[in-house]
Formats: C-alpha cells, structure tokens, sequence
C-alpha cells in the first residue's frame, strides 16, 4: 500500500441556522454516523467533523488520492443524509449546495467546495484546515501569498534555508479557466499583479521548490477551494465559502508564520447577500456562526499532527487571545464599512454583486431617461 496519504476537506451548505449563520449540531452528528461507518469499513483512516458558519466541514485522511470516487460519493451521502434532517428541522437553505440530484463520479462542480492534497508524510506533519464563511475563494490569495512569498510575514524564508529559494504559486483564472505557474521570489511583482484581482486570479495551489530538502517539489504544500457556485448554477446560489489546507513548519512556513496574516483583518468580498467588502475576522470554532449583518465573514483554523494517516486533533488556532485585538479591529473596520450602506466600496461594484435589482429599475425608468 502506498506511503502516500490523502487529506480530504470537502464542505457544504446543506442548511442553515437560523437564516444563514451556523449549523445545527444535528448535521454535524449525523456526518460524524457517515464519516464513522466509513471509518470501520476501512475507505477513510480518520475524519473530523465541524461547522463553520453555515457551512458542514467534512475533514478526512485516507489512502485513496485525490478526486477518488469513493470518497467523494461519501461526503455526497454526507450532505444528502444531513440535509434529510436539515429538512426535517425546517433549517433555512436546506440542500442549497447541492445543485445535482445524483452523484456522477466526483464532487466537483457539483456544489461542494473541495481541497485535497495527497503527500507523503513527513517525520512529523502539522496540517491546519482553514474554514471561510461568507467570502470568495481570492479571500485566501493575501493570506496565501503571505505565508509563502512575505519575508515581512514569514522570517523563515530569510533565515531558514530550506526555504530560502522560495515557493511555486498555482494560479487559476477562474474566468477563463486557465492556470499559470509561477515562481517566488522571482515573479513576485507579476505574481502580485495578477493575484491582486481576487475575484479572477485565484491561488489554487502552492508548491515546494527542487531545492527544498525538506518536501517533495511534486506533493503540495498548500491547496484551496476554487468551485465557483455561480458557474455551477448559471445564477447566484451563494458565495463559495472557500476552504484551504496548509502543511507547516520544517521546509514550510512555521504554525505561526502560517497564522499571521490573520492577525490583519484584510477587506474580503462577499458579506450580507454575497455583495459586500468587509474584513475577514478570525475566530474559534464557537465563535464561527455569522450574525452581524450575515457577517463579518469569518475564518477559523483547526491544527492537527498527522500520525499514521491519523488527524491528532484538532486545536482551534483562532480561540485565542492572541487574536483578541485582530477581532476588535475587524469590529471597528465592520463598523466603518457598514456606515456606508448602500455605496460602495462596502457594497460590491455591479458587476461583482450576487443579487441586483438594477435591471429591474432601469426598466421602470427606461421612459424617463433623457439625453444629455
Ligand atoms: C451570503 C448569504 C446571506 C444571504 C442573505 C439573504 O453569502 O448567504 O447573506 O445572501 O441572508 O438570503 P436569502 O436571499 O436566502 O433570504
Ligand atoms: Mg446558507
Ligand atoms: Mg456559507
């Protein structure tokens, strides 16, 4: 059997509670059952189960690679079992990510958000899940690229040198459906001049370099969810939500250069009705249910030791006093934003808004338009 292990986070919205904001412990019991019985059948090594605002967050280690058949079709079961009890609990939204009536062989463009990676293992393997709510995919890109290509973030890739020549970026654009590689820190200033359009250039990916005596320059280090629920849908269904896998310290970004572009409270897009820029506030777990203005969008960050395939976890990285004042700055920008209303910035440019009604007035007034 291959040495290799596959960490599999694939997430959904299958119901809310109440409105948009958490999920109800029920969905989180009923994934466990899943997760559990596929456990003793042998396909998954180890899982863990959570919610993070509205979204159910399916953690899993296994041998079987990524995109596998099987381990997509069981966190498609997941949500269509939670989402029989989302149902019968009235919660809001229920199945709303699941835009197809039957699994085809992969999760993929199917609603699910997904981010895998298959590695080999090294001696000692801390891997953190971080969980968005009510946000894009491009909100991952700052905190990303921080991680791996700021020396002013990351002291290592200064002074450590296994990691001194830098990170490969995987970057998507999503409009166009095409990729590009690209290596730090040579094309940082052309890394930064696509990766700065977050709504259309998205990390997908990054890798460890050839020189990198630590990792293997194939295995990533870093992989995010890029599923574009509206592509999927041809309409608006909701923000994607996104989710990212980071693997942390010997070759890589220590935990705590991987968790300090969060102490910044970046503007993200997304917010109430998927249609405004707000900061991005880091929190527990317990903390992870939006209710201010369906917001402030949220992340949350589990660390677990991988051991033997095993997730040895997880700690909630954001329960934290150290973010305390990351939280109170992201309240006051909230605040500042919010006073807005209607305009923008806090409200998104037409063409990025999820909901509209300016066609509709447009043609109420389209007779009493004037030229100038
Ligand atoms: C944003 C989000 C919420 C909803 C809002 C309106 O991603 O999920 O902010 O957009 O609560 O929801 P509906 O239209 O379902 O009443
Ligand atoms: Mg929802
Ligand atoms: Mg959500």
């Amino acid at each position: 059997m291959s040495e290799k292990i596959t960490i599999s986070l694939i997430k959904a919205d299958v119901g809310g509670w109440p409105g948009h904001s958490s999920v109800h412990p029920d969905l989180i019991e009923k994934a466990k059952e899943c997760l559990e019985k596929a456990k003793n059948e042998g396909l998954l090594i180890d899982y863990h189960v959570t919610g993070v605002g509205d979204d159910l967050q399916l953690i899993m280690s296994h041998r079987r690679g990524v995109d596998s058949e099987e381990v997509h079709k069981l966190a498609w079961d997941t949500f269509v079992e939670a989402t029989k009890i989302a149902k019968e609990l009235g919660l809001y939204g229920a199945g709303q990510d699941l835009l197809k009536d039957a699994f085809s062989g992969n999760v993929r463009g199917m609603g699910p958000g997904i981010a895998e990676m298959e590695i080999t293992p090294r001696k000692s393997e801390p891997i953190i899940a971080f969980m968005m709510d009510k946000t894009e995919p491009g909100a991952f890109n700052l905190p990303i690229y921080r991680m791996f290509a700021d020396p002013f973030n990351t002291a290592g890739l200064v002074i450590d040198p296994n990691m001194h020549d830098g990170f490969i970026f995987e970057v998507w654009d999503i409009m166009e459906h095409k990729k590009v590689f690209m290596s730090t820190p040579e094309e940082m200033y052309d890394l930064l001049a696509l990766i700065g359009a977050k709504s259309r250039y998205v990390i997908k990916r990054v890798y460890p370099k050839e020189s990198n005596p630590k990792l293997k320059a194939d295995e990533p280090v870093a992989v995010i969810s890029t599923e574009k629920l509206f592509q999927i849908a041809g309409e608006y269904i909701g923000k994607d939500d996104p989710v990212a896998l980071v693997r942390a310290q010997s070759g890589c970004p220590a935990l705590g250069e991987v968790l300090e572009p969060f102490a910044f409270p970046h503007l993200v897009s997304g917010w109430m009705r998927g249609s405004h820029n707000g900061p991005i506030m880091p929190v527990g777990i317990k903390q992870a249910h939006c209710t201010r203005f369906d917001g402030p969008p949220r992340v949350a960050a589990l660390g677990f030791q991988l051991a033997n395939g095993k997730l040895v976890g997880p700690v909630d990285l954001f329960d934290d006093p150290a973010f305390d004042e990351t939280r109170k700055t992201a309240q006051i920008i909230a605040d500042y934003m919010r006073r807005h209303g209607p305009f923008e910035p806090h409200r998104l440019p037409l063409e990025d808004m999820e909901y509209t009604t300016l066609p509709k007035v447009l043609k109420k007034l389209q007779d009493r338009f004037e030229s100038l």
